[in-house]
């Protein structure tokens, strides 16, 4: 069931994407969905040789063009670069998915200053970079009814120790999402964030859960409805933010974490380990406290 997949056919028929990050892990899952739902999706990041196998693999599944496009986000000669192959290409631009991101854990006080750079350097940087290339040419064109969607977290807003580097670049990036939103209305430009929980990629797991870390922490357990996402409940939510059926929705940052991060955000939330039996006895001391 939470693989089913979510919006009618054709649903982005039109539609042309460019997905950083595009693939692997969540980037490549979601622009697996934009091509079956009929859009022509670009999908760019450091590797080419890894972007041209997975668009042959996504070409081959769905039937439906795939352009792999080699591009460091960091720097801004290579995001106009890769803008002007997809032109040349697709002819047009409707949507940029901000989904390219680094993150390693770490103790800060460990990091040097390359290394926090970094990371700030593809979140933000790389981020910004895609967005004002991608946002100039559309006001140039006068193109209208396109949109940016832009990959967060959820600790961009709580913070999160061990991550500073990527929660301060991906708060910076939740900020720019809610700026442009009203800005560059006028331009017809739509600005939205999803901030998923944990979602098991390669890329995710083998930075930030090494090892035994897998085992020790699993993610699972600290979510209200007890798993992981699926790569697709993702992707139909990524499908329709993009989509004409969200043209309402602006400045939003839509969470799919099952809950996780309200569960460590609520005081009281740590009462789940108490038991029923338990229970009964703290009602009884604290109905005997308040007769006194
Ligand atoms: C401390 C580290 C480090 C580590 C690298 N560095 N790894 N420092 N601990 N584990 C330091 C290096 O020593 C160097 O600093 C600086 O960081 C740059 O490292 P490079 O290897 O030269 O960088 P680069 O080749 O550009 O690779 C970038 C990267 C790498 C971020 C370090 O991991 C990468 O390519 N990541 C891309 C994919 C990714 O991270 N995916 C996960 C996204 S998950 P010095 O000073 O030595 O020069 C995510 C999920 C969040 O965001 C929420 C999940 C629930
Ligand atoms: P991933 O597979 O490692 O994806 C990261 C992608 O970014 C890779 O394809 C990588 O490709 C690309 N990239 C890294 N540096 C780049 C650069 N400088 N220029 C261009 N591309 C670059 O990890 P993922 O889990 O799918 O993460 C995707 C997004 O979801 C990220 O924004 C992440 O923060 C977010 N997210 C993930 C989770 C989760 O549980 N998985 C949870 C919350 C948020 P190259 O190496 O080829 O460049």
């Amino acid at each position: 069931m939470y693989t089913d997949k979510m919006l009618r056919d054709d649903a982005l028929k039109g539609k042309n994407i460019v997905v950083t990050g595009g693939g692997s892990g969540l980037g490549k899952a979601m622009s697996h969905y934009f091509l079956e739902l009929g859009a022509k999706v670009a999908i760019t990041s450091r590797n080419l040789e890894k972007l041209r196998q997975s668009s042959h693999q996504l070409e081959q599944e769905t039937g439906r063009r795939c352009l792999p496009v080699q591009c460091d986000i960091r720097h801004y000669d290579q995001v106009e670069s890769m803008l002007q192959q997809v032109l040349e290409t697709f002819g047009k631009v409707d949507i940029l998915l901000n989904n390219a991101a680094g993150n390693f854990i770490s103790p800060t006080e460990k990091l040097s200053t390359n290394a926090f750079d970094t990371i700030i350097d593809i979140v933000l940087k790389g981020s910004k970079n895609c967005t004002l290339a991608f946002g100039k040419h559309w006001i140039e064109q006068g193109q209208t009814n396109t949109v940016v969607l832009n990959i967060v977290t959820t600790y961009a807003w709580t913070g999160s120790a061990y991550v500073v580097p990527s929660a301060t670049a991906k708060a910076g990036v939740l900020a720019m999402t809610r700026s442009l939103a009203v800005e560059w209305a006028k331009y017809g430009i739509r600005f939205n964030a999803i901030a998923p929980g944990p979602f098991p990629t390669k890329g995710a797991w083998d930075r930030l859960l090494p090892g035994e870390l897998k085992e020790r922490f699993d993610l699972a357990k600290k979510v209200p409805l007890k798993r992981v996402g699926e790569h697709q409940e993702l992707a139909n939510l990524a499908a329709y933010l993009v989509s004409d059926f969200a043209a309402y929705l602006n400045g939003e940052v839509v969470t799919i974490d099952g809950g996780e991060w309200l569960k460590g955000a609520g005081q009281f939330n740590i009462l789940e380990r108490i038991s029923p039996e338990m229970w009964d006895m703290l009602e009884e001391m604290i109905r005997r406290n308040s007769e006194k």
